[in-house]
């Protein structure tokens, strides 16, 4: 039996009265993009950030790898290969494409800013950090500050710089928001690639995206899982139509 990158094992977490989650289980696999979908508030966000340990569970555990990592801070879980992306914060706007790259594969590394200076005249650094540009087709925009890129561009800096963590899971919450149906497919193709360097959990909103992408889906509604399978199942279960995916044919 093949053993899940990453086991989340009767998660529950109630916010006062509100239960964001109750007792949800998901495993993730080698090679997998696992969708996440579910109504507004059902709770995707929270689980979300409960793997990435910036809220933590009520009860159940999560375990990455070998390792149950339920509480360990969130810096510790990117370190042990967590790499959840399209937080805000992830890009330096003040700086170059390549500049930001070269900061996340650093960050990876251990190094801190006092490096800089002789860090950027690494040629193997500056060639990786090429390297994952190249991945996400932004080669041609490296030399740019960050804050002239399109928001289609961003997205894909934030998955280079992904990439740069080496990461043994991926954590995307939306990533398909705001891009537009051409932006979406763009990116769609994007993580259909990312996929082969570490499985997916991916949470979006964009039906023709996660119909298109995902190996397995989990259905959340008001915080428990109502059905896990593949496309077809989801599409065809009765559970999933009434509750949320309403009874047009999908
Ligand atoms: N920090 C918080 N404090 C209090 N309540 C919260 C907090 N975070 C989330 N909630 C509540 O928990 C529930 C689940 O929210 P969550 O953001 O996880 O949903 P979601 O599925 O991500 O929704 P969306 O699709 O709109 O992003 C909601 O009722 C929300 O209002
Ligand atoms: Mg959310």
């Amino acid at each position: 039996m093949v053993s899940p990158i990453l086991s989340i094992q009767n998660l529950s977490k109630k916010f006062g009265a509100v239960i964001a989650n109750e007792d949800v289980s998901i495993d993730l696999y080698q090679d997998e993009i696992h969708g996440l979908i579910g109504p507004n508030g059902a709770g995707k966000s929270t689980l979300i950030k409960q793997i990435s340990g910036e809220i933590k569970q009520d009860s159940g555990k999560i375990v990455l790898g070998e390792n149950e990592i339920s509480n360990q801070p969130v810096f510790q879980r990117a370190k042990m290969g967590l790499a959840r992306s399209f937080q805000v914060s992830s890009i330096i706007p003040s700086i170059t494409v390549l500049e930001n790259v070269i900061l996340a594969i650093q960050g990876n590394l251990g190094q801190t800013f006092k490096f800089w200076k002789p860090v950027s005249k690494n040629q193997e650094l500056i060639n990786a950090a090429h390297g994952y540009l190249d991945q996400v087709d932004l080669k041609l925009r490296m030399f740019i500050l960050a804050s002239e890129l399109s928001h289609g561009e961003r997205r894909k800096l934030e998955i280079s710089m992904a990439l740069a963590l080496e990461p043994k899971v991926f954590l995307l919450d939306e990533p398909m928001a705001g891009l537009g149906a051409a932006g979406s497919k763009v990116m769609t193709k994007q993580l259909a690639k990312l996929k082969s360097r570490a499985p997916i959990l991916l949470i979006e909103h964009d039906m023709d995206a996660i119909f298109a992408l995902a190996d397995r889906i989990s259905v959340l509604v008001y915080g428990r899982i109502i059905a896990t399978g593949t496309v077809d199942e989801i599409r065809s279960n009765a559970n999933v139509k009434e509750a949320y995916l309403g009874s047009e044919d999908l």
